[in-house]
């Protein structure tokens, strides 16, 4: 298809009582603005344009991050001044030249709309059937939507906002999704005819339908298979109610593609994340941003994993982890704290309050307990004993371990960095390593231990 969207971002979010753009307001860790505009980008559109103007920085800067390397053309415009939807269309147009060809104007606030939906209606513009298409729904509360108001032989008259409900209007049920197609040329002439004589006194976009039908042109609604479709999100309890529809969705999806939850109200799994068949997913755990995980693995209860790459029959339990990668068989938790920059190759394991940071845990490792691995690189086959940390940070730099195939450190050996193990090495427990230490050595480093004969006896009896 081959059209542009227009997004409507720049309102107040009055309702939301935020100090942040009601657009930026995350659903399942993705800006709701990002969702709307990956469902245009979906549905084929080719040119995204965004308009901006409440928290416009913030709304820029959520864009700028996002779409930055993308093949696809996203780009922001600002309406400096919010005089309604009809009046932010406007900016778009002139701001653009967009003139022609199919126009999919799109809510900022409508995180659910699917890329088919708008493929579907916004098709019979792109085929010339009609000048105009809105999308309507059957929202189970009416409560702040614009009615379609049908005439007699049942073809779509106009749209009243509820403000401007007569009460035979307000009881109308289906209601404007906030979702529109429109023929460019057909749009730009007749934007100018939006006024502003309404209960508030904004240029309303709804009234382009009614319009376009006054000027002869063919204009038609399209009503939503799915009423979610066109939720929009006005207030945080909205946020909350749509946040759990989407939950749904995505997990329901999951669930046809096989994968197990114990629970699916109790899975928080992102709409760019994948997940491999037989994965089971325990409650409580949250997948955010571009997570892949593969088959056969067992994720959670009580993890959170942002842009991780899991291969296949890992375990993850209680596990906090930030841009990782985890390779094929690993076991890792409970309370792992992986963060960015973490590489664990197959079939390492990595135990119960381990922190790990950008270091490579090599092949069939272990780091079982109690320990903080920072800029190491490490071999295949270590043990890394209790409570053993990589002393990284002088205080001014971070510097490098490396520890080679085989070693054993002894538990609650302090490596301080920069420092290199070698391979097949020892060390014995309770060592600072403060120099390198040979392939095939052992490094001890530790007082002597003294024997104190009659200690305790001659205390007590000091008593
Ligand atoms: C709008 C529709 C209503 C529809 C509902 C669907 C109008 C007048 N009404 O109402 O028929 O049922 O959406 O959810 O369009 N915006 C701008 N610039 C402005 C004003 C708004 O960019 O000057 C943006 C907002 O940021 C928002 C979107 O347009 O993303 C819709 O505005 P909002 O105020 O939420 O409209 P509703 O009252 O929900
Ligand atoms: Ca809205």
């Amino acid at each position: 298809m081959n059209a542009t969207a227009i997004i409507l971002a720049a309102g107040e979010g009055t309702r939301m009582k935020s100090n942040h753009a009601k657009v930026s307001h995350a659903i399942l860790g993705k800006p709701m603005i990002c969702w709307v505009v990956d469902a245009a980008l979906g549905a084929g559109c080719e040119r995204v344009v965004v308009v901006v103007g409440s928290h416009a920085d913030e709304v820029r800067g959520i864009i700028d991050a996002t779409y930055a390397g993308s093949q696809a053309v996203v780009e922001c415009v600002e309406q400096a001044e919010r005089l309604g939807t009809a009046h932010a269309v406007r900016i778009a147009l002139e701001a653009t030249g967009i003139d022609a060809g199919p126009v999919v104007v799109l809510n900022g606030d409508l995180p659910l709309i699917q890329p088919e939906t708008i493929g579907n209606f916004a098709n019979t513009v792109a085929a010339g059937d009609v000048a105009a298409t809105v999308l309507s729904f059957k929202p189970q509360d009416l409560q702040g939507y614009g009615r379609i108001v049908l005439d007699t032989d049942g073809s779509l008259l106009r749209i009243v906002e509820q403000k401007d409900c007569t009460p035979e209007e307000a009881a109308i049920d289906e209601c404007n999704a906030g979702c529109y197609a429109f023929d460019g040329a057909q749009l730009k002439a007749h934007i100018g005819e939006v006024g502003c004589d309404n209960a508030q006194h904004e240029y309303y976009l709804p009234d382009m339908l009614g319009i376009l039908r006054e000027a002869g042109e063919r204009v038609a609604s399209y009503c939503c298979e799915d009423y979610r479709d066109g939720l929009g999100v006005n207030s945080r309890s909205q946020l909350a109610e749509l946040t759990a529809v989407a939950r749904d969705r995505i997990n329901e999806r999951l669930m046809a593609e096989g994968v197990t939850f114990i629970d699916p109200a109790q899975a928080w799994i992102g709409p760019d994340a994948t997940v491999g068949r037989d994965t089971v997913i325990w409650p409580q755990t949250h997948l955010i941003g571009t997570c892949v995980v593969g088959e056969d693995c067992a994720l959670g209860p009580n993890t959170r994993l942002t842009n991780v790459r899991v291969g296949d029959r890992c375990s993850v339990d209680e596990t906090v982890g930030i841009d990782v990668v985890l390779e094929n068989d690993i076991t890792c938790g409970p309370r792992a704290y992986l963060r960015p920059g973490t590489h664990v190759l197959d079939g390492a394991h990595i135990g119960t309050h381990v922190e790990i940071k950008k270091s490579t845990i090599g092949k069939g490792s272990k780091v079982p307990h109690l320990s903080y691995i920072g800029d190491t690189t490490m071999g295949a086959g270590v043990n890394i004993g209790a409570g053993s940390i990589t002393c990284n940070y002088d205080g001014v730099n971070k510097h490098p371990t490396t520890i080679g195939d085989d070693t054993f450190i002894g538990s609650d050996t302090m490596m301080v960095a920069p420092v290199n193990i070698g391979s097949h090495a020892v060390t014995g427990a309770g060592g600072t390593i403060t120099q390198d230490v040979p392939d095939g050595a052992l490094a001890v480093e530790r007082t002597e231990q003294r024997i104190i004969e009659g200690y305790s006896e001659r205390k007590r009896a000091r008593k």
